[in-house]
């Protein structure tokens, strides 16, 4: 799904450090995208290729392998999610021909490796792992016994190649350089002055560089200490790609991709929101102009997105009806093709992902775009894959996300949704100006009003945690804006915390779910505004009847609400626009304190990656 590779070229003294620990720290960096086993490959001095791997997590690995003791001017590295062959140490990448002499790392699915692997096993290769990666190297010492180059021996491999990659090779024969591809799966060189890197996520390099390229699909290459060669298919042949105008500066700084000082990257983010947002609104007024006057004219508006993205994706879908006065739904992007025939020219696509590389989020661009709808990305990082594909692009300034719980990613998405569901407003005039007005001024207090939120409710968080752990399922409930919040709050307490937590809409909690009710099962309602009161004050008495334990996230002049349940959660009220961004707050810091309760990692949950590249 989504592993993390990293590779470093570097001339002698450059880096100043030994390889293995450069590369350890690396990947490191990149465990957020998989950590079921973790290896590397690096070309010693002498010529030989060391190959370190195995199961586990890379702080283990590497205390267990001495990661930190390898040195030499070239290296690969590979934290893995599997996909193809349960996590084991031989399963493990890099992964090397029968003679051990070219390594490959790789993030993705090549789709025919079956048929491949048949093909070099009659011809005598002998395979070692389970893996789909493993044809990659057998595949080029097949060709160079050919008397190809290896150079010449990766292109035509890569050639054969169905499916999705980020491939890193190195071989012996060539200890000055790493070959490179990229089909779907992200890929990104870091220049150095005197080395080069090239990984699947900036962070990997960030502490050396922050000149960046970002590889496009289609495009190969290598990278040796001083020198990048990129080439894309131009017809039958490779061409040179000219990449000049394309080398940019990052605005992300190391601290950013550090902890900070806090115990996990997930909190760190939780709490870095109240900056997040700001940033993100700063940002905002210079990149909406088109997508505005996009959204103005549109028939129809579709929001797609995957997991915490299609959660906010709803809420867009909400302030573009209700505030806007546009006919707007959102999608799962996985189900997207299923729902997208109807949409043509006239219509609007809003892509909605952080990393803007989730594979079934890019695949709902490209099918909208075939249908003639205009399609406008909202992603978190520049120049990713979805953003590129699409024809309007708009970027939250989160920063770089690193806990695999979306929390600032999601809480600037929803500034951004809001924020152009009230210029479309202003425009159609839909709204009258002073109410406008006055949500604007809303998002704008939002970075004090999260602070206050983290401030005044963090600790009461951490007592609801205390109970929570002994809990194996829980409802959370909310009617309109509030239920996109509820389901984003069930999600984080499910994927963290490992208690099954389902969101429903209040008003249909009572038409099944309600059957699992009994004495303390929880019961978490979300309520914006005082039209949720009246009815949402029914459905927790249903619950209370039944014994549930009953919590609420409610702003404060909800008092039907507050006083009807065991724990309040008093929000400042807000107008709906800046309650959809802040009122997730309070679930944050209940999942995340509920899983370290529970003594699990919050930032790197079990079967789980941060960026999803296979369908
Ligand atoms: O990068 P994206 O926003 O496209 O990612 C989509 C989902 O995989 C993601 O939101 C996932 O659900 C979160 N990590 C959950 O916290």
């Amino acid at each position: 799904m989504a592993c993390g590779i990293v590779g470093v070229v570097t001339r002698s003294g450059a880096l100043r450090r030994r390889l293995g620990l450069i590369i350890r720290d690396s990947l490191k960096r990149l465990e957020y995208r998989g950590y079921d086993s973790v290896g590397f490959a690096i070309i010693t001095a002498e010529g030989k290729l060391v190959v370190r791997k195995s199961k586990g997590m890379i702080d283990k690995v590497s205390r267990k392998l001495g990661f930190d003791e390898v040195d030499g001017l070239v290296g690969i590295g590979h934290t893995r999610w599997a996909t193809h062959g349960v996590p084991s140490d031989v399963n493990a990448h890099p992964h090397t021909d029968c003679v051990g002499t070219i390594a490959v790392v790789h993030n993705g699915i090549i789709e025919n490796y079956e048929e491949l692997r048949d093909m070099l096993v009659r011809r005598g290769h002998r395979f070692v792992s389970n893996t789909d990666t493993e044809v990659v190297p057998h595949l080029m010492e097949e060709f160079k016994r050919s008397g190809l180059s290896t150079y010449e021996a990766f292109r035509r491999s890569v050639e054969l190649l169905e499916g999705a990659y980020a491939l890193a090779v190195i071989d012996v024969s060539t200890p000055d350089r790493i070959y490179f591809a990229r089909g779907t799966s992200p890929l990104v060189i870091g220049i150095g002055d005197g080395f080069n890197f090239i990984a699947s996520d900036i962070p990997a390099f960030l502490e050396y560089t922050r000149k960046i390229l970002v590889l496009h699909d289609g495009e190969l290459g290598y990278v040796t200490a001083s020198r990048i060669h990129l080439e894309r298919r131009s017809g039958d042949s490779w061409a040179p790609v000219d990449f000049s105008g394309r080398v940019r500066l990052v605005e992300w700084t190391v601290e950013m991709a550090m902890k900070g000082g806090y115990p996990h990257f997930m909190l760190k983010e939780i709490h870095e929101q109240p900056n997040a947002v700001a940033s993100t609104l700063a940002g905002l007024e210079d990149q909406v102009g088109a997508v505005v006057d996009a959204l103005v004219k549109a028939e129809n508006i579709i929001l797609v997105g995957a997991g915490t993205s299609y959660h906010a994706s709803r809420l867009g879908a909400l302030l573009l009806s209700n505030v806007a006065g546009k006919m707007a739904s959102a999608i799962i992007s996985s189900e997207a093709s299923w729902h997208l025939k109807p949409v043509g020219e006239g219509d609007v696509v809003i892509a909605v992902s952080q990393s803007g590389e989730t594979i079934d989020t890019l695949l709902a661009v490209r099918e909208a775009k075939e249908r003639g709808a205009t399609t406008i990305a909202l992603s978190n990082v520049v120049d990713s894959a979805i953003p590129r594909e699409s024809d309007l692009a708009i970027y939250t300034r989160a920063g770089p996300e690193i806990g695999v719980a979306a929390t600032k990613t999601f809480t600037t998405q929803v500034a951004v949704l809001a924020y152009l569901a009230l210029r479309v407003a202003e425009r159609l005039g839909s709204l009258g100006r002073g109410r406008v007005a006055e949500m604007i001024a809303d998002l704008r207090r939002l970075p004090e009003v999260i602070a206050s939120i983290i401030a005044i409710h963090e600790a009461r968080a951490r007592r609801v945690a205390s109970r929570m752990v002994s809990c194996a399922n829980a409802f959370y409930l909310g009617r309109g804006y509030a239920l996109p919040i509820a389901m984003e709050g069930a999600l984080k307490l499910k994927e963290i915390a490992y208690v099954h937590a389902e969101a429903y809409p209040a008003g249909e909690s009572k038409h099944g779910p309600i059957a699992l009710i009994e004495e303390g099962f929880p019961v978490v309602f979300t309520a914006l505004g005082s039209h949720d009161g009246r009815l949402l004050r029914s459905n927790i008495e249903e619950m209370r009847a039944r014994l549930a334990w009953t919590l609420a996230v409610a702003p404060a002049t909800l008092q039907e609400v507050l006083r009807a349940v065991d724990v309040s959660f008093r929000m400042p009220p807000l107008t709906e626009a800046a309650a959809a961004v802040a009122y997730i707050v309070p679930h944050q810091l209940i999942a995340y304190y509920t899983a370290v309760r529970k003594g699990l990692d919050p930032d790197k949950p079990r079967n789980l990656a941060k960026t999803v590249t296979v369908v």
